[in-house]
């Protein structure tokens, strides 16, 4: 096909990872962002807590460092972590330069506690309203750039010639027009695959495209069995999953159990503030031994103007949905909520395929290991998404080493299923592939998830090229989480419910390795 035109930079996706690295990009030559929807669709906008950044007067980048590392349970990648925690206030004072309105105290920018933080340390706009306002600032200076944005525009394929990435063949899904853009530089900036599960924080733009693509494409993909569940998301039937902030808990909203009772310090010495796998685990029991739907977020005891200024967007949307969170306690339960897992790239964002490069949820660092501290995300997408533009304009021509021992999953096995569907494949996910796995639980998700790929037909609009990523993404999910024999961060198996130091190491998918 030949090319529609040609550009220094294709970036896919237009959250904070895309934006940001478009605004550096610009510099350096002609950028195009790629984009599904419309330009502010994504998971950035609805991002509540802020951003992690070690700022305060009581905390050191190594501090920052420190918590990270232990929270990803052995598997953090520790020089990644290091150039995080090192180079996150200069990415904070960047995004204060492009305008976004961090909240202040007394002049200083203020700082939130979140779980598995030693110190306050997350920094937030409009109370809970942080990714808000960051897209918007951003976008809105992207809109009058020399940027160029095609929205609801889907990339369909990354374009490899000569081992080397050349561009993307692009789907404007209203028209149905295929397109081909080359370029010199691909930077993947597609977000998580959140919508795998039934119950899931994350907008339906969240279909783990970007994974799947450069999985596809040849480059490696590490970490899928580590995705993080949030503790807590509004539960009411009929309700979709809305999140409710950790910083709720950070600023001393308790657990309670339907009866009433507090449970969290029983499980872990943090209580609340416990690492969010073992606040998500500690609810799935409790709910478990009172035949409960549902835990309660109990806020009653802050003083109910402290909520309704801290928490704007959370408190109206509980009202709006007959919660007064000031009055009665919230009725939460966890949900799906963040990729740990994805396109493996070294500190520099490059991945193993020449010419490709990886930042924010999409990308693997290895930062998070085997689970995220809360409000690293937004930091990592802003910290990588500047090394991947510094490293092009050096244009070493490197990527990351390619990992030693890779799986290749590209086999398909046939066999009799049920027809394929989003909801079919999202309740597979929560059902078996959820917050507790066992071998038996993941071996039922591989064998149907096998034999929905076999018989799956090419994809041609937006939908079912959503479903076909999350379809890989899926089987790259529960494939790990079947090889790994043990319990670690984020991912728990029942059959093996202890960390085993042989396993203290990182599963790697390359297609046809
Ligand atoms: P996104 O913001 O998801 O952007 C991805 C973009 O890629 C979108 O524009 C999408 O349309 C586009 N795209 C995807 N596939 C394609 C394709 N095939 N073709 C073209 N475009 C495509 N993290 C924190 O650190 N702090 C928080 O407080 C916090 N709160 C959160 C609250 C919620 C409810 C959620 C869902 C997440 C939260 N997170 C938080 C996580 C954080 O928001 C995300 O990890 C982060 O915003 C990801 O940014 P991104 O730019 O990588 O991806
Ligand atoms: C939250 O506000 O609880 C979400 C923070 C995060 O995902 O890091």
């Amino acid at each position: 096909m030949p090319p529609d035109a040609s550009y220094d930079y294709i970036i896919i996706g237009s959250g904070i990872a895309g934006l940001y690295a478009a605004l550096l990009a610009r510099e350096h030559g002609s950028v195009l962002v790629v984009t599904k929807g419309s330009i502010d669709e994504c998971n950035t906008r609805y991002a509540q807590g802020g951003i992690a950044a070690p700022i305060g007067g009581q905390d050191s980048p190594a501090l920052h460092w420190r918590d990270t590392v232990s929270a990803g349970a052995g598997l953090v990648d520790e020089e990644a972590a290091r150039l995080l925690a090192e180079e996150a206030a200069d990415r904070i004072d960047d995004l204060v330069r492009l305008g976004v309105p961090f909240d202040t105290v007394g002049g200083e920018i203020a700082l939130s506690q979140e779980g598995a933080h030693s110190v306050p340390r997350v920094v937030h706009a409009g109370g809970d309203s942080t990714g808000a306002h960051i897209e918007l600032t951003l976008s809105g200076i992207v809109k009058l750039s020399r940027v160029t944005v095609i929205e609801e525009s889907l990339a369909a394929r990354i374009v490899v010639e000569g081992g080397h990435v050349t561009g993307i063949d692009a789907l404007e899904w209203r028209s149905g027009t295929a397109r081909r853009f080359e370029c010199r530089h691909l930077i993947l900036a597609t977000g998580g695959a959140g919508q795998m599960y039934r119950v899931s924080t994350n907008p339906t733009v969240a279909t783990g495209d970007g994974i799947a693509l450069a999985y596809r494409a040849g480059a490696e993909v590490m970490d899928m069995e580590f995705f993080q569940f949030h503790p807590t998301a509004l539960r009411k039937p009929g309700v979709q999953p809305f999140l409710i902030s950790e910083a709720v808990r950070g600023e001393g909203g308790l657990l309670l159990n339907v009866r009433g009772e507090r449970f969290m310090p029983e499980h872990h010495p943090k209580a609340e503030l416990a690492p969010r796998d073992i606040v998500a685990r500690g609810i799935v029991a409790e709910m478990g031994k009172t035949d409960a739907d549902h835990v309660l977020l109990d806020v009653r005891r802050l003083p109910p103007p402290k909520v309704i200024a801290r928490f704007p967007q959370i408190y109206r949307f509980c009202l709006e949905h007959g919660v007064d969170m000031t009055k009665e306690p919230v009725p939460v339960s966890p949900a799906a909520h963040y990729t740990m897992g994805g396109v493996r790239t070294n500190v520099w964002g490059e991945t193993t395929l020449p010419g490709l490069y990886a930042c924010g949820e999409c990308a693997c660092t290895g930062v998070h290991g085997a689970n995220r501290l809360a409000s690293n995300s937004l930091l990592e997408t802003v910290v990588f998404a500047k090394r991947v533009v510094h490293r092009s304009v050096e244009s070493l021509g490197t990527t990351a080493e390619p990992a030693p021992a890779a799986v290749d999953l590209s086999q398909a096995a046939a066999g009799e299923a049920p027809p394929l569907d989003l909801a079919a494949l999202q309740s597979l996910m929560w059902d078996k592939v959820g917050i507790v796995r066992d071998g038996r639980s993941l071996a039922e998700a591989k064998a149907l998830l096998s034999a929905w790929q076999a018989t799956a037909s090419p994809p041609g609009d937006r939908p079912s090229h959503e479903l076909a990523n999350l379809l890989a993404c899926a089987r790259l999910t529960t494939e790990a989480a079947l090889m790994r024999e043990e319990s670690r961060g984020a991912h728990y198996r029942s059959d093996f419910p202890e960390p085993r130091e042989e396993w203290r190491r990182h599963i790697v998918f390359r297609r046809g390795a």
